[in-house]
């Protein structure tokens, strides 16, 4: 049973069901060293300001580098009784630096100095999340440049619809990715705000000067409304948001691996090292990484909804309920980042079937939007067009053939206006690259949208 920082006033010792409840140590250490980062600009803004002088300051901030090191080298002893990782820094400080220790906690409250640690523990991870997330859309631009002409069947309804490069399919992902990425950004302005100073809700009567404690910090701000610094968890809910809807990317990447892979596609082998086997069947090769990618999805759509509701009746401004915000963000923060680092170390070593996608590319009527419009080019309506076609593909059943290996005849048949040029228009090749609208699949696009990948990685880096 610890003293308590608070407990001058109560005449009871806390039950230990409740020291045992209300600890969050065993999530909050991780937050250590931004809670001693925080405290170092604290004493030196008191120091600065006169509130503590400046040799206080200094031996305070001597002793939390001594508990720095002791926490780094698992010298440093955890205890339910002290609650959370402010607590015990702030208790090993008085060991460590004595009296003078009972000084830091002016004009500071643990409100304001959890919120503290949670921005700044959140801004590195998404700085971290984002350097991640690039380096994975340079191997997704890699893989579409190394596989640029490889064709394959595009799906809506996940049945085949239209022939695609790969390397269109895959720059999909790269755009969806690099949303994420500008989400990630676009959170980074809120997580960058300075919430210390605060003094639990209402503000202080010392003369502190926030500026200078975000200066330290390199917060790009202070935040202006005291009560809203304490109450505020938007920022961990915007980066649940984004990191949601990122893995959602994820989820749909790994179930497309995960069809692919399988023998009624076989568009794709997974790398040995990143599949798993079976117990049982000596055969199977499972395409685990990809069904857990999927399947932590719903984890992390959970930490969004966990949060969401744990904020969604609080009145302002601290209540104790925040404290259950650091699980489900750093939950979510540790299953991106493996989603990232395994897909981003899987991906460059797919082995894709080009033979059976070009097959299933070429079979199966993929061709008959293209018979259509061919049709429309020569003055058909284009309903009497898709009638038309239907009618063929229809005729192309009967007689077990494609609409390319009917002859000339039984297409004269379908159309009077068709000629011997729309045999050329039905490959493959000539569907893919005569899309060559915006946006659409003709090799001479990918490949522009590749080098344009590229050239903004190059432009960043400089
Ligand atoms: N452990 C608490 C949390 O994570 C810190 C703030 C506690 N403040 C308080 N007044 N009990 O939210």
């Amino acid at each position: 049973m610890s003293e308590k920082p608070w407990d001058g006033r109560f005449a009871e010792k806390t039950d230990c069901r409740v020291e045992k409840f209300t600890s969050s140590i065993d999530i909050d250490r991780r937050l250590y060293a931004y809670d001693i980062e925080g405290s170092i600009a604290h004493c030196r803004m008191l120091g600065s300001a006169g509130i503590i002088t400046p040799e206080e300051a200094a031996t305070l901030i001597q002793g939390l580098g001594t508990i720095k090191r002791e926490i780094e080298r698992g010298q440093f002893e955890f205890d339910d009784g002290l609650e959370d990782i402010h607590m015990h820094i702030e208790a090993r400080l008085l060991q460590v630096a004595g009296k003078v220790a009972q000084k830091l906690h002016t004009a500071r409250s643990r409100n304001d100095q959890v919120a503290l640690d949670v921005r700044m523990y959140l801004k590195a991870q998404t700085h971290a999340v984002i350097k991640g997330l690039v380096g994975l859309e340079k191997v997704i631009v890699a893989l579409a440049r190394k596989h640029l002409g490889l064709v394959m069947p595009g799906y809506t309804h996940l049945q085949r619809a239209q022939p695609v490069l790969l390397s269109h399919h895959l720059m999909a992902y790269y755009e969806m990715f690099t949303r994420d990425v500008e989400r990630f950004r676009e959170c980074l302005k809120r997580i960058d705000v300075m919430p210390l100073g605060t003094a639990a809700l209402a503000g202080t009567t010392y003369p502190i000067d926030r500026e200078q404690t975000a200066e330290l910090l390199g917060f790009a701000k202070v935040s202006t409304n005291s009560i809203d610094s304490v109450a505020d968890r938007d920022f961990i809910i915007e980066f649940l948001g984004a990191a949601a809807i990122c893995m959602m990317h994820f989820s749909r990447l790994g179930e497309e691996l995960i069809l692919w892979s399988s023998s009624e596609f076989a568009f794709v082998d997974l790398p040995d090292a990143f599949a798993t086997g079976s117990s049982i069947m000596p055969q199977k090769k499972n395409p685990d990484v990809p069904e857990l990618v999927r399947g932590k999805t719903g984890r992390v759509v959970g930490d969004l909804v966990a949060m969401l509701t744990i904020m969604k009746s609080l009145p302002l401004a601290y209540d104790r309920d925040m404290q259950e915000d650091k699980q489900p963000m750093m939950d979510a923060v540790d299953t991106l980042q493996a989603c990232i680092e395994v897909v981003t170390g899987m991906l460059p070593c797919l082995k894709f079937n080009s033979d059976t996608m070009r097959a299933a590319a070429s079979k199966g009527f993929l061709n008959a939007t293209d018979l259509a419009d061919y049709l429309v080019m020569k003055g058909v309506p284009f309903r009497e067009a898709h009638g038309s076609v239907g009618q063929a593909v229809s005729y192309a059943l009967d007689h077990g053939k494609e609409l390319q290996e009917l002859t000339l005849e039984e297409l004269k048949k379908i159309s009077g206006v068709i000629d011997e040029d729309i045999f050329d228009l039905l490959t493959v090749e000539t569907m893919i690259d005569r899309r060559k609208s915006a946006g659409g699949t003709a090799t001479a696009n990918v490949k522009a949208a590749i080098d344009a990948a590229e050239e903004g990685f190059a432009r960043r880096e400089e």
